[in-house]
C-alpha cells in the first residue's frame, strides 16, 4: 500500500488560487472540489484508465415512495447530488464532463461510464457525437437487486457499463483477454457480470450505523474493470468518486489514482477506508444464475 494513504496528506483541496495540479502532486490522491473546476486542471494527457460513476438523474417523486406489498418504503437515491432541473441541465454537466476527460486521457486510454436505463442512453449519444469509440457495454447483473417497487415494470436488475476509447484510431488500448474470458459468461467471456450489490461489511457506514453513500460500488466491479483494461503503474481516474472504490481497488491491484469528490462526508469515508488495508476478493464461487449463463 501507498504509505501516505494512511495521513492526513491523502486529501488535497482544491480552491480557485490553484490553476494546475502537477501529476505528481496529485498521484495518489483524492482531490476536493467540483469536478467540472478541477478536471480542468489537470494536466493534458496523464491518465491511462477512467471510471466514471456520475449522478443517475434519477428523477424520483418527492412523496415516499410505498412498495406494492404496502409494508416497506423506497430508499432511492435521493441525494441532491442525483438532482437536476432538467434533461438539458444533466446532458450538458454530462457533456463538460466527458470533453474535459477526453483531454486528460493518454492517446489509447479507455474510459468507462457507468448508469442505469434512466440516463445510459442519454450518456451513449452524449459520447458518441464528442468522437468517443465505444468498444463493448458489460451489463452488469445483480444478483440481489432491489426487491420491485409498484408491480408494474420487470424488476430492475442490471446497470450498464459503456468502455470506450476516445477516438476511432486509439488502437493499442489495454485489454488483458485471458482476464475478460475467466469473468465474462460463456467461453469466449460475453459481456456479462454478475455481481452481488455492494453488502455487509464492504458497505461504508456513517456514525449511525446506516449506510454512508446510497450507490458505493462493488469491489468486485471495479476489480474487473481495472484489471481487464490497466496494467501494473499504470493511472487511474475516478473524478466522482464517492466512497473512493475506484482507488481502493487501484491501490491494491499496484496501480496508482487520482479521484476527486466533493462531498465532505464521502472525503471523512474514504479517509477511514483506507486506514483499512484493502482485501480483494478471490475468485468467487459462481452464483447459480452464473452457472446457468454458462450455457450460453
Ligand atoms: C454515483 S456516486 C459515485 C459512487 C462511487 N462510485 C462509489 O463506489 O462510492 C456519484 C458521486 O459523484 C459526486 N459528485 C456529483 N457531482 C459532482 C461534482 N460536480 N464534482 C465532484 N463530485 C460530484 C457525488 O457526491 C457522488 O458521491
Amino acid at each position: 500500500m501507498v504509505e501516505h494513504l494512511n495521513n492526513e496528506k491523502l486529501v488535497l483541496e482544491d480552491s480557485k488560487e490553484i490553476t494546475l495540479f502537477q501529476l505528481s502532486v496529485i498521484k495518489d490522491r483524492i482531490i476536493q472540489g467540483d469536478a467540472l473546476e478541477v478536471l480542468k486542471k489537470l494536466p493534458n494527457e496523464c491518465v491511462d484508465l477512467v471510471f466514471i460513476d456520475p449522478p443517475y438523474f434519477l428523477q424520483l417523486p418527492k412523496k415516499k415512495l410505498v412498495r406494492w406489498n404496502a409494508k416497506t418504503t423506497v430508499k432511492g437515491v435521493e441525494d441532491d447530488w442525483d438532482k437536476f432541473e432538467s434533461f438539458e441541465e444533466y446532458d450538458s454537466f454530462i457533456q463538460k464532463l466527458l470533453i474535459e476527460t477526453s483531454r486528460i486521457m493518454k492517446e489509447n486510454a479507455a474510459l468507462w461510464i457507468i448508469s442505469t436505463y434512466h440516463s445510459v442512453h442519454r450518456i451513449g449519444k452524449i459520447m458518441q457525437d464528442l468522437g468517443y469509440w465505444l468498444l463493448s457495454d458489460v451489463i452488469w447483473v445483480k444478483n440481489n437487486p432491489m426487491p420491485n417497487w409498484l408491480g408494474v415494470r420487470f424488476t430492475n436488475a442490471t446497470e450498464t457499463i459503456i468502455w470506450a476509447v476516445k477516438n476511432k484510431s486509439a488502437k493499442k488500448y489495454t485489454f488483458n483477454k485471458d482476464l475478460a474470458k475467466e469473468f465474462g459468461i460463456g467461453k469466449v467471456g460475453a459481456n456479462v457480470w454478475t455481481i452481488p450489490l455492494c453488502t455487509g461489511k464492504e458497505r461504508q457506514k456513517d456514525k449511525e450505523g446506516n449506510k454512508l453513500h446510497s450507490t458505493q460500488k462493488p469491489v468486485e466491479l471495479l476489480k474487473r474493470i481495472i484489471l481487464t483494461t490497466s496494467n501494473e503503474g499504470d493511472m487511474v481516474l475516478d473524478p466522482m468518486s464517492g466512497t473512493g472504490t475506484t482507488g481502493y481497488v487501484a491501490n491494491q491491484l499496484k496501480r496508482n489514482f487520482i479521484m476527486i469528490e466533493r462531498e465532505g462526508k464521502y472525503i471523512e469515508g474514504m479517509k477511514e477506508r483506507f486506514k483499512i488495508s484493502p482485501s480483494i476478493p478471490k475468485k468467487r464461487k459462481k452464483s447459480s444464475i452464473e452457472e446457468e449463463l454458462e450455457t450460453y
